[in-house]
């Protein structure tokens, strides 16, 4: 039965959340607290890069099954379902930030409580929050709105930023954690038309649920780390970590996905959580030892492709210009939350280089960041114009096929320094490049 929803906080995650949901027949509004957003959503414009979310988005806006609004009231006044999409970022130590879900789940009940809104409400926690969050939560609503029926209900996303909206209609399992009965049917109701072919729909408790999320990222970034701590003892023993990968990745008990060695993982999820999940466990006296050795991986692994850069010019960049491929933290977003890149970036700049970079969607997010301390090129191939080396930082398909003499001409030297392996080593060799690239042998030009 359609439902009448309202997602606070339209970001990556809400913004999909809002569109998905309206799109199977749900009436959707969609709060936030950024004018600028709410009024480019209005106009119909997407604030963000995801692919096919324009389609669904403009259907639902046609359809008026979607608006927006930065008016909390309303969205609680007319819907009984309030979905939190709100930001969880690393604050101090590494621990998740959760102001922004407990002042707004406060203002939730300060306007049942002003309003006199008695209808009972389900408020569903999409952010990745530590655990015990919707215990807090639910706390608030107890202490703040006494009289009012509130169910708090934890429900972790697990869509993937460049394949979010497919991720989002084709889950492959959709966790709710709460025991009001209640709120297990209608969340089920929200969610039967994504829910089919192979997907599960599971209900735990509360915390198994906000542990859940934080297990599938620490486990995915593990992957990762596991493959990068390979890499540099592949480089030095002379061994192909792509080798490696195909060779382990065959089996299905190992899997294929997530291994691949690199620059290391970035993005808004992976290093904020990882953060968190050590914090939280660290806080009472659980260490998960794993995942501190991932982190640690993961730092030593951008650091260290670093100074193979620095080293490759006898430690003297200053005044050097590098060409940067790709500053997204990953193809087929914007987003640059913790980027690689960025790390690459800032450590090159603070030795003296210049930077000329391009990225096919995240130039405009990463001015917001880097402002005019690099130069923005318009396509890849200007990027090189004149540099001394090209560093792939993100492995956006345009780069995988280039025209590699027009590279060779347009460099001032034919050099390299690949951070997502998308070459083969032969071919490079045959071409004519200095290549360095992650757990593979070096392709010297001499
Ligand atoms: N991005 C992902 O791929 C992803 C995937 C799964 C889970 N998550 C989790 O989902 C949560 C949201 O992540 P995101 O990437 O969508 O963040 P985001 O920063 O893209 O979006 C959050 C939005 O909330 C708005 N906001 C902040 N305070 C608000 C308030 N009081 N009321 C209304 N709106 C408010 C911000 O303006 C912003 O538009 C985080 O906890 C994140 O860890 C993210």
């Amino acid at each position: 039965m359609a439902q009448r929803i309202a997602v606070i906080g339209t970001g990556y995650v809400g913004l999909v959340t809002g569109a998905c949901l309206a799109d199977v027949g749900n009436e959707v509004l969609c709060i936030d607290v950024d004018p600028v957003k709410i009024e480019k959503l209005r106009l119909g414009h997407v604030p963000i890069y995801e692919p096919g979310l324009d389609i669904v988005l403009a259907r639902a806006i046609r359809e008026e099954r979607i608006s927006f609004s930065m008016d909390l009231v309303e969205a609680v006044k007319t819907c009984n379902i309030l979905m939190f999409c709100l930001p969880t970022p690393p604050g101090k130590d590494g621990q998740a930030d959760l102001a922004m879900v407990m002042s707004a789940a406060e203002r939730v009940a300060d306007i049942l409580v002003e309003y006199a809104i008695n209808e009972p409400k389900i408020v569903v926690n999409k952010s990745t929050v530590p655990v015990g969050t919707a215990a807090r939560v639910d706390a608030i609503f107890k202490h703040r709105a006494p009289n009012h029926h509130v169910d708090v209900v934890s429900n972790p996303e697990f869509l993937r930023e460049g394949f979010a909206v497919q991720d989002f209609m084709n889950p492959e399992r959709i966790i709710v954690g709460t025991r009001s009965s209640h709120a297990i049917t209608v969340m089920k109701s929200i969610y039967s038309a994504f829910i089919g072919r192979g997907s599960q729909f599971v209900v735990f408790d509360e915390k198994s649920s906000e542990i859940a999320k934080y297990a599938a990222n620490a486990f995915l970034a593990m992957k990762i780390s596991f493959m990068n701590d390979l890499s540099e003892y592949c480089e030095i023993v002379g061994a192909d970590i792509e080798n490696v990968r195909v060779g382990i990745g065959s089996d299905p008990r190992i899997g294929s996905r997530f291994l691949y060695a690199g620059i290391g993982y970035g993005g808004s999820c992976f290093p904020k959580d990882v953060k968190a999940i050590i914090h939280a466990a660290n806080e009472v006296g659980a260490p998960l030892e794993i995942i501190e050795a991932t982190k640690s991986v993961n730092d030593h692994q951008v650091r260290r492709f670093v100074t193979r850069i620095s080293d490759r010019f006898d430690g003297d960049i200053q005044g050097k210009r590098f060409a940067v491929w790709g500053l997204a933290f990953k193809p087929n977003t914007d987003d640059v939350r913790e980027a690689p890149s960025f790390v690459i970036i800032s450590a090159l700049l603070a030795k003296g280089a210049h930077i000329t970079a391009f990225d096919p969607e995240a130039a405009e997010t990463s001015r917001t960041v880097l402002r005019d301390t690099i130069t923005y090129a318009d396509s890849a191939y200007a990027a090189l114009d004149g540099a001394h080396a090209l560093i792939i930082a993100t492995e956006w398909n345009e780069f995988k096929e280039p025209d590699f003499p027009k590279m060779a001409s347009l460099l001032t030297e034919p050099i390299i320094f690949d951070g997502r392996n998308i070459y083969e080593l032969d071919a490079m060799e045959d071409r004519g490049f200095e290549y360095h690239s992650v757990g593979r042998r070096t392709i010297l030009t001499s």
